[in-house]
């Protein structure tokens, strides 16, 4: 991203939600965002995924220019490229556990059983399958939503207060059973948090405030690497 911006025009006024923000993100990078409330983080997450369009400044992935106000094109970007976890899991209530995984890797065109179960396993869900997202607790639909968004490999994987629902316990195993599935499949991603604790499975933090990058730090990784 070069100088990128997303103004919103408000009777109030313009709303610079992103003010100019450089950045580029190399393959197998882990990125944790961090900002206060209102900084413009999911902003900067519905660009990087195409579901939004900027209004300034350039956005290439790949060395291509990521396609911007044309819905179609949009929608191809992010089924080949993009995984994203919502702040609101967006599961599919009328499909169990498991088909909510295999729609979505069906979609990919990598429809693959075997694997989906494997990830249901990773996030400790392996009892849910054959449940409804109405049946299960938030922080389980949370793992759902988490084991949905890397099950057809994603080259960028975005995540929007990706453990907000779950304990510290949950959360550190569900981090670290993503970041094992991201060193495996070279997998690049960007987490929103507002948890500090969650820097250590990063290699890298980019700190925003009122729609500029304020920092961009390379952290020590924790483990091996
Ligand atoms: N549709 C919109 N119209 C006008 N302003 C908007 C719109 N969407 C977001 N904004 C503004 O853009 C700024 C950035 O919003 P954004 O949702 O990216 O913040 P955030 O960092 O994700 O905050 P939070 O941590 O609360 O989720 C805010 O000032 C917000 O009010
Ligand atoms: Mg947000």
């Amino acid at each position: 991203m070069e100088n990128l911006e997303r103004h919103y025009e408000t009777p109030a006024g313009v709303v610079k939600a992103l003010d100019g923000v450089s950045f580029q993100i190399s393959e197998g990078e882990r990125v944790i965002l961090l900002g206060p409330s209102g900084s413009g983080k999911t902003t900067l997450l519905n660009c990087l995924s195409s579901l939004d369009s900027p209004t300034g400044g350039t956005y290439s992935f790949h060395g291509e220019e990521v396609p911007r106000n044309h819905s179609e094109k949009m929608t191809s970007f992010r089924r080949e490229n993009i995984g994203y976890v919502f702040q609101f899991f967006n599961l599919l209530q009328d499909l169990t556990v498991l088909e909510n995984i295999l729609l979505i890797q069906e979609i990919a065109g990598k429809k693959d059983e075997a694997r989906a179960l494997e990830l249901l396993k990773l996030v400790g869900l392996e009892a849910e399958v054959n449940r409804f997202p109405g049946e299960i607790s938030g922080g389980q639909q949370q793992r759902v939503a988490i084991a949905r968004s890397i099950a057809k490999r994603p080259n960028l994987l975005l995540g929007d207060e990706l453990t907000g629902n779950l304990d510290t316990e949950t959360s550190q195993k569900v981090m670290t059973a993503l970041v094992k599935a991201c060193k495996e499949e070279n997998i690049t991603s960007v987490f929103v948090t507002h948890d500090e604790g969650l820097v250590k499975y990063a290699t890298r933090v980019i700190r925003i405030d009122s729609g500029k990058i304020v920092s961009d730090e390379l952290t020590k990784p924790s483990e091996e690497e």
